[in-house]
């Protein structure tokens, strides 16, 4: 039988890159993998020993956590960004991927619902449309909004792959316009800590959003600021009806985070030591690796914030440019695979270790 769904969702296009990384793979000095934004660096021992000692979990965790989860995110909001937040608007998620690839469907929408995403964007967000059987729209452009008139709209800012950053005026005239058609605004604020070049400003900013949380949603992940990938760690808040909704959904369905990883999230959450330690090690990452680039002729777009550089090469498209660098033995991610318009560009990640990206620049230097 067929499976309709399954034949609706593309396959995973990352087969495509495999002659690439095999010709990456021969370099003497082994392969510099920046296709993929899997973090390298260690776990803080506050999550590993609060993980730990929750071990012993013989009962049924919440959905909703534990009141000291939900505080800790309010406060780490409350703290990181100028967003408050009420704690029982909040909701643990199993990471963020499996929030983004649910929440059409959990949002009750379906084939008469459109769901707007960016025109380069990261592929779940496609797909949990797909799953709810909705259309997608991939825009920037507010005025086929209007057109359209999504149900969900998706951003993204820091964005991958492209590394851009929206300023408080642009993250407004979203908010407004998406009001104004009755769409939900899902803000994915996975790289919010990650803005090098200019600030990063959460959804649920009263600049952004006039302090009314109404039809907002800010989507965050604990894998990248804190090297929490493994333990599949996020959180949602924002308006508290929504939430409430979504809570409900997903107690009927066990969507829940186990025990000891919400304990692990509570100490996290603690304390920013971690997450600015975090934040130092990239920064310091990028710095090496962007002049890098520009000096081979590469151009960086965008990028102000976020893990990746978005690079193109004026000579070529992005299937020319990551054989280049293949041949060096550094392997990056084709941007045609993330948007129509983005075959262009490739996408360049941050997370390697400090080893690895000194290797890469030493090879593009002998370039
Ligand atoms: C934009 C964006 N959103 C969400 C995710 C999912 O992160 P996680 O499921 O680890 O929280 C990623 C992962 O790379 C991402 O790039």
């Amino acid at each position: 039988m067929t499976n309709r769904l399954a034949a609706a969702l593309a396959d995973y296009p990352w087969d495509a890159l495999q002659p690439a990384k095999q010709r990456a793979a021969e370099h003497p000095g082994g392969i510099v993998d920046l296709s993929i934004g899997t973090p390298v660096d260690d776990t803080p021992a506050v999550a590993v020993e609060a993980l730990a000692a929750a071990g012993n979990s013989p009962g049924y965790p919440t959905v909703a956590g534990p009141p000291e989860l939900r505080s800790a995110v309010a406060g780490y909001l409350g703290r990181r960004t100028s967003a408050t937040v009420d704690p029982g608007a909040v909701l643990p998620t199993i990471g963020s991927k499996e929030f983004v690839a649910w929440l059409p469907t959990q949002l009750a929408l379906g084939p008469d619902d459109v769901v707007v995403v960016p025109e380069a964007a990261y592929p779940t967000y496609a797909a949990g449309a797909t799953i709810a059987g909705c259309r997608v729209v991939a825009t920037d452009d507010l005025d086929r909004w209007d057109d359209v008139r999504p149900r969900l709209v998706w951003l993204n800012s820091p964005s991958n792959p492209t590394g851009r950053i929206f300023d408080v005026d642009q993250l407004r005239a979203r908010v407004d316009r998406a009001r104004a058609l009755g769409a939900v605004v899902a803000s994915d604020e996975c790289y919010l800590e990650f803005a090098w070049d200019v600030p990063a400003v959460s959804v649920l900013d009263p600049r952004v959003c006039g302090g009314d949380h109404t039809g907002l949603l800010a989507v965050h992940s604990l894998s990248k600021i804190a090297n929490l990938a493994g333990y599949r760690a996020g959180f949602v808040a924002g308006d508290p009806q929504v939430i409430a909704d979504l809570t409900m959904i997903r107690r009927h369905a066990g969507m829940i985070i186990s025990r000891p990883v919400q304990q692990a999230m509570i100490a996290l959450l603690g304390t920013d030591e971690h997450i600015e330690q975090q934040r130092g090690r990239y920064r310091a990452r990028r710095d090496l690796l962007r002049p890098a680039l520009e000096r081979v002729g590469l151009v960086v777009d965008h990028s102000q914030g976020s893990l990746y550089l978005w690079v193109t090469d004026p000579d070529g498209d992005c299937w020319k440019t990551v054989d280049r660098l293949a041949e060096i033995g550094i392997l990056v991610g084709p941007g045609a695979f993330y948007g129509q318009n983005c075959g262009d560009h490739v996408r360049v990640a941050l997370t390697a270790t400090d080893e690895r990206i000194r290797a890469a620049v030493k090879r593009l230097a002998a370039l």
